[in-house]
C-alpha cells in the first residue's frame, strides 16, 4: 500500500471536466487523457498557502520553472543540460503550434508516426504545413519503425521537421536507444529538426525513459523537448508546461512566436508544476506503478473475456490501444456499440489517422474499480453482440437452405 490512494472514486462531474460532462450520465468515460486521480497532497498544499496569500499580481516565473524542469529531467532520466535551455509554454499542443510556426515554413513537411495523437498530424495544416505520415508497422507484441520508410520522408526536400511522441500516445511504443538514435541520425543527416512530445515520460513500464536529446549533443542541438506535469499529477487545466533546448537558436525563435501572442504561464500552474518536480516523485512512482496494474488487468482480462478485441501490454503511458476489427462493425456500428450497448466511451481510434480505424484507445488513469467496472460492460455488449450475430448468421444459412423438405414416404 501506498502513500496516495488510487482507489478512491472522486465525483468529477459538476467540474467542469471535459472528460466526465460531455457524456450521458450513465456512460463511463475511458477517453480524455487525463486521470481521475486527486493530486499529490504536497501540491494541493502549496496551492492552498498560495491561495491564502490573496494575491495574483503578474509573476516572474522563468526561473523556478526552470529550476524545477532541470531538476526533474536529471533526477528521473539522468538528462543535464546548462542554464537557460528552458523556455514556457502554457501545454505541449501549444509549444508544437508555436515550434512550426517559428522553426518550419508554409508548405514544409512535418513527418510524424501514425497512428498518433492527433494534434500532432493536424495541427500543421492548420498553418499551412504538410503532415507527412510515416506507419508504425504493427507487430504481434507491439509496433515498430520502418526506418526506410521514415527515411524516405525526412529526405524530401520539404520536410523540415520530425514529430516525435515517446511514449507513443496511442499505442504505447516506448522507442528504445537504438531507434531514437537511428532517427536522431537521419534528421542530422536531411537536415531535419525535431519537435519531441515526452508528456508521458513518466509512464514507462520497463526500463526508463529517454529523452531523445539525451542521447548526443549533436542530437539535442536540433532538438526541442516539450514536457508537462500534467498527465502524472494530473494538472492539465493548470495550464504549465515547458520545452527544453540546449540550442539557443531554437529557444530565441521559439520564444519569439510565444511573445508574439503574449502568452503566459498561470502562477498556479507555475506553482503545481515546480511542487510536482521538486517534491512529489513519490506520485510519480505511486501513479506508474497503479496505472500499469490497470493495463495489466485490462489486457488479461480482455484476452480472457472478449475474444473479439485484440490487445497487448502497452509498454509506456495508462493508454491501452485495442483493435476492435473482430466485432465485425462500421464505424457507426462501433459508435452505437460501446456508447450505446456497453455505455463506455473511449477515444475513437479512427481520430488517429492512418492505422486506428478498427482500433479505440482506452484510458486506465483511473481506479480500478472503474476499470473493471468499464471492461465488464464491454465484455457483457460483445457478449450480446455475438449471440445476436450468430443468431442472424443461422437465420440467414437457414433461408438459403430454403424451406424443410419432407422426409416422410407416407
Ligand atoms: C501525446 C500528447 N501530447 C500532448 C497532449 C496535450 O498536452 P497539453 O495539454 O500540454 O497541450 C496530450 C494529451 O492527451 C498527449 O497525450
Amino acid at each position: 500500500m501506498g502513500r496516495h490512494n488510487f482507489d478512491e472514486i472522486i465525483e468529477r462531474r459538476g467540474t467542469d471536466s471535459i472528460k466526465w460532462q460531455y457524456l450521458k450520465s450513465e456512460v463511463l468515460p475511458m477517453w480524455v487523457a487525463d486521470s481521475d486521480f486527486k493530486c499529490p497532497a504536497e501540491l494541493l498544499e502549496s496551492l492552498e498557502k498560495r491561495l491564502r496569500h490573496g494575491i495574483f499580481g503578474y509573476a516572474l516565473l522563468d526561473d523556478m520553472l526552470e529550476e524545477a524542469v532541470a531538476h526533474w529531467m536529471q533526477s528521473r532520466f539522468g538528462w543535464r543540460f546548462g542554464d537557460g535551455c528552458v523556455a514556457q509554454s502554457p501545454g505541449v499542443c501549444t509549444a508544437f503550434s508555436l515550434a512550426l510556426e517559428s522553426l518550419t515554413s508554409s508548405g514544409d513537411g512535418i513527418a510524424a508516426f501514425t497512428p498518433s495523437y492527433p494534434p500532432l498530424i493536424n495541427l500543421p495544416a492548420r498553418q499551412g504545413r504538410v503532415a507527412l505520415h510515416c506507419p508504425l508497422v504493427r507487430q504481434p507484441e507491439g509496433y515498430a519503425v520502418n526506418f526506410a520508410d521514415l527515411e524516405a520522408k525526412l529526405a524530401l526536400d520539404r520536410c523540415s521537421l520530425l514529430v516525435l511522441c515517446n511514449p507513443h500516445n496511442p499505442t504505447g511504443k516506448v522507442f528504445s536507444r537504438e531507434e531514437l538514435l537511428r532517427m536522431g541520425e537521419l534528421c542530422l543527416r536531411h537536415n531535419v529538426l525535431i519537435f519531441s512530445d515526452e508528456i508521458h515520460c513518466d509512464y514507462v513500464h520497463k526500463g526508463r525513459h529517454c529523452p531523445i536529446a539525451s542521447l548526443s549533443p549533436e542530437i539535442a542541438s536540433i532538438t526541442l523537448t516539450a514536457v508537462n506535469p500534467s498527465k502524472t499529477f494530473n494538472i492539465a487545466g493548470l495550464y504549465a508546461a515547458a520545452v527544453i533546448s540546449p540550442n539557443r537558436d531554437i529557444l530565441a525563435r521559439f520564444r519569439q512566436s510565444h511573445a508574439r501572442y503574449s502568452l503566459h504561464t498561470n502562477v498556479m500552474g507555475a506553482l503545481a508544476l515546480h511542487t510536482a518536480y521538486r517534491q512529489c516523485a513519490w506520485y510519480a512512482d505511486e501513479v506508474a506503478a497503479y496505472t500499469r496494474e490497470n493495463l495489466a488487468y485490462a489486457v488479461d482480462f480482455i484476452n480472457r473475456n472478449v475474444p473479439a478485441i485484440k490487445t497487448v501490454m502497452p509498454e509506456g503511458t495508462y493508454l491501452l490501444w485495442a483493435d476492435c476489427s473482430g466485432l465485425g462493425l462500421d464505424q457507426s456500428g462501433m459508435v452505437g456499440f460501446f456508447l450505446e450497448k456497453a455505455r463506455v466511451a473511449p477515444s475513437p481510434g479512427w481520430d488517429f489517422g492512418p492505422g486506428g480505424q478498427t482500433f479505440v484507445r482506452l484510458n486506465l488513469a483511473c481506479p480500478r474499480s472503474l476499470a473493471q467496472t468499464g471492461l465488464e460492460r464491454i465484455a457483457a455488449a460483445a457478449q450480446t453482440l455475438r449471440t445476436q450475430q450468430t443468431a442472424v448468421r443461422q437465420a440467414q444459412d437457414s433461408a438459403e437452405a430454403g424451406p424443410d423438405q419432407p422426409n416422410g414416404s407416407d
